[in-house]
């Protein structure tokens, strides 16, 4: 166990899963947020997200006292090592990431930290600014000998905890060797287990992190538009994603067609990437081709909804099942689903939606969200699935049979079992599937 302890600034998504992970290594971890509510909840052992298997993991290394919480960072004045993840929202005006939150956090950690303290950024930056930040700490708190250190997250929403020990690479960069050993030793348990610590300067490490979700969100894309083919020149999406994923230069993952990609990273990062592309004039004409293809990619789906239905959608009651910009999660930041949700309303269509878990409210008479998949389905001409939670994929919809006005499903996530006894009676269409019409 460390002497000194580990503080933690901002808990958030990634803050908190990096604080409750480390604290459950027995390592001392302060948590710092300015959110007052949510420090109390989580001193209560209350997540403020949803995360699997994160409200036991959170209560036990409160019950071993190796996490604690404040909002006052001077409380954490006796750590040499803080990890930062603030947010960084995209500016709606500039489009680059906006840093003032994490330029206040470590203003604030600066001056309290002691002497030869390392700041670890985890917050997702655009490049350069690790390195910004320490010509600024050199400036204004030259006689501390700060040092910074970039170390991107690859997390996964919905599997966070499991990302977060089992990761398949540990990022470090930074202009101080002995900061990169600090950091490097936080993640001791890791390094037992030989899991690859990449060592680099903080704009490699930064770049790490952009194309790695870029070339991430590309693949999605790529599989995308692989489907629209599909769907014209006959076949099966899924057969062809397996019959090239199995070629290890390719690899199984992220080959799942669907209505494009969404969430709070890949969005905001592709974003990211191409701005800061072009303001070194450098454009990143492939992101910024996905980043056209997947915000047209909604719009595409709600015309082959149209298509199928041979029928405006105005005045039809339509249900979409699933809210959240993939399963597992209550997050719809940038989901799919909502952007559908809107498209619909906008055509005079009227909503009723379901999710497991996921909320969403728009102020709209059109609109309602739902307690139950029947009650969704009630009266609909059309039930679109949009996102690929397993409730879906077993759901037997025999049972909603009285209730809907046609047995039309568009599956926009491939989920529900077509070789399932109901299936036969609905009109079922799939993305990634032969058009009928
Ligand atoms: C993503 C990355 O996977 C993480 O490594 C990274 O740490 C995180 O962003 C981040 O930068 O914080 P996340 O946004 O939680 O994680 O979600 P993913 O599971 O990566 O899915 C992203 C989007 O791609 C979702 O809308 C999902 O539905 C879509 N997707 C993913 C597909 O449509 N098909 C696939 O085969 C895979």
């Amino acid at each position: 166990m460390q002497a000194e302890s580990i503080c933690v600034v901002g808990v958030g998504y990634v803050g908190l899963i990096q604080a409750v992970g480390l604290a459950s290594f027995g390592l001392a971890v302060k948590c710092v947020d300015l959110d007052a509510g949510k420090i109390a909840k989580l001193r209560n052992g209350i997540p403020p997200i949803f995360e699997d298997g994160l409200e036991d993991a959170l209560q036990s290394v409160i019950a071993a006292k190796t996490i604690s919480f404040t909002t006052d960072v001077a409380e954490a004045r006796d750590c040499d090592l803080f990890y930062v993840a603030v947010g960084t929202p995209t500016s709606e005006r500039t489009g680059n990431a906006r840093l003032d939150y994490l330029e206040a956090a470590v203003s604030a950690i600066a001056d309290v930290a002691p002497v030869g303290a390392v700041i670890a950024v985890k917050s997702t930056v655009p490049i350069g600014t690790c390195a910004a930040l320490q010509a600024r700490l050199d400036r204004d708190h030259a006689d501390k000998r700060l040092a910074i250190v970039s170390n991107p997250e690859f997390l996964r929403e919905g599997t966070a905890l499991k990302d977060f020990f089992n990761p398949e690479r540990i990022v470090i960069g930074s202009a101080s060797e002995s900061a990169r050993q600090r950091v490097r030793e936080s993640y001791a348990a890791f390094d037992q287990r030989g899991i690859p610590m990449i060592l680099s300067d903080t704009s490699t490490s930064e770049t790490i992190k952009y194309a790695a979700n870029a070339f991430l969100a590309t693949k999605v894309t790529f599989i995308n538009e692989i489907s629209d083919l599909v769907e014209t020149v006959g076949g099966d999406i899924d057969d062809v994603a397996r019959g090239i994923g199995l070629d290890s230069r390719i690899g199984p993952q992220f080959l799942r067609a669907g209505p494009g990609y969404g969430g709070s990273c890949f969005p905001k990062d592709t974003l990211a990437l191409a701005t800061i592309g072009r303001r070194h004039g450098v454009q990143q004409q492939i992101v910024e081709t996905v980043i056209r293809i997947n915000d047209s990619r909604r719009f595409h789906i709600l015309k082959r909804i149209e298509l199928a239905m041979g029928d405006k959608l105005s005045g039809k009651r339509v249900a979409v099942l699933g809210l959240a910009f993939k399963a597992n999660t209550d997050d719809v930041r940038d989901s799919p689903a909502v952007d559908i949700v809107h498209a619909l309303l906008e055509e005079g269509a009227e909503v009723r939606a379901f999710d497991p878990v996921a909320k969403f409210t728009v102020d709209h008479r059109a609109y309602q969200q739902c307690e139950s998949m029947a009650d969704a389905c009630e009266g609909a001409s059309a039930v679109l699935i949009a996102t690929e939670w397993a409730q879906f994929r077993s759901f037997d919809f025999s049972a909603v049979e009285p209730l809907v006005a046609r047995r039309y499903m568009f599956d926009m996530r491939r989920i529900v079992d077509i070789d399932a006894d109901w299936a036969s009676r609905w009109d079922i269409e799939r993305i990634g599937s032969s058009l009928k019409r």
